[in-house]
């Protein structure tokens, strides 16, 4: 039987992440955000996927849950929040973050701010990382990483438009390895 992946998107997400899932062929079910003006609504229909919005007042755990019930793995794409304990315990869930974790990671550390910090350290070479998530930012388990060099012509923006291309390649195959498929 086809597995099934549901997507949590962030309340500002662009798409990117949840494209390039789509675009490889990743069998995806639900995509569940909190906004549905976010850009990302819009990809989601783009690819014919189901959407469901939830909002983020009280029973947000039990309501994410139902959503995803039936699923065999959750991926964060721009979601930029600590999941609730109760979601991470009873689902594989997986993330991308824009860096070679653990370096780059943590708390603040997303988008631009990954990309001028590495910048600002002198960095050759930065890339993206599929892991685990756990109750801590961006801590789990490692099941993927991909590199990239940094030019010295380098801008946040430049460093984050290369790495975002490598994350369509890495999150899809990193979702394939964990499904087995
Ligand atoms: C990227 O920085 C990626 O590493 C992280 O979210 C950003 C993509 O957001 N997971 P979106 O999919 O365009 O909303």
């Amino acid at each position: 039987m086809e597995k099934r992946v549901g997507v949590l998107v962030g309340t500002k997400g662009r798409g990117s992440n949840l494209a390039g899932l789509a675009e490889a062929g990743i069998p995806i079910s639900i995509v569940v955000g909190a906004d549905s003006s976010a850009p990302v609504h819009g990809v989601a229909l783009r690819y014919g996927l189901n959407w469901q919005e939830i909002g983020y007042e009280d029973g947000y755990g039990e309501r994410l849950e139902r959503a995803f019930e039936g699923c065999d793995l959750i991926c964060l794409a721009g979601y930029l929040r600590l999941l609730p304990t109760t979601v991470t315990d009873r689902h594989t869930v997986l993330n991308i973050h824009p860096s070679l974790l653990p370096a780059y990671g943590g708390k603040g550390m997303y988008g631009l701010h990954v990309h001028r910090a590495v910048l600002e350290a002198g960095e050759k070479e930065s890339g993206c990382t599929v892991h685990r998530v756990s109750e801590v930012y961006d801590e789990g388990e490692i099941v993927l990483q991909a590199r990239c060099p940094v030019l010295p012509e380098d801008t946040p923006e430049t460093l984050s438009a290369r790495v975002l291309e490598l994350e369509k390649l890495t999150y899809a195959a990193a979702v394939r390895k964990v499904l087995g498929a």
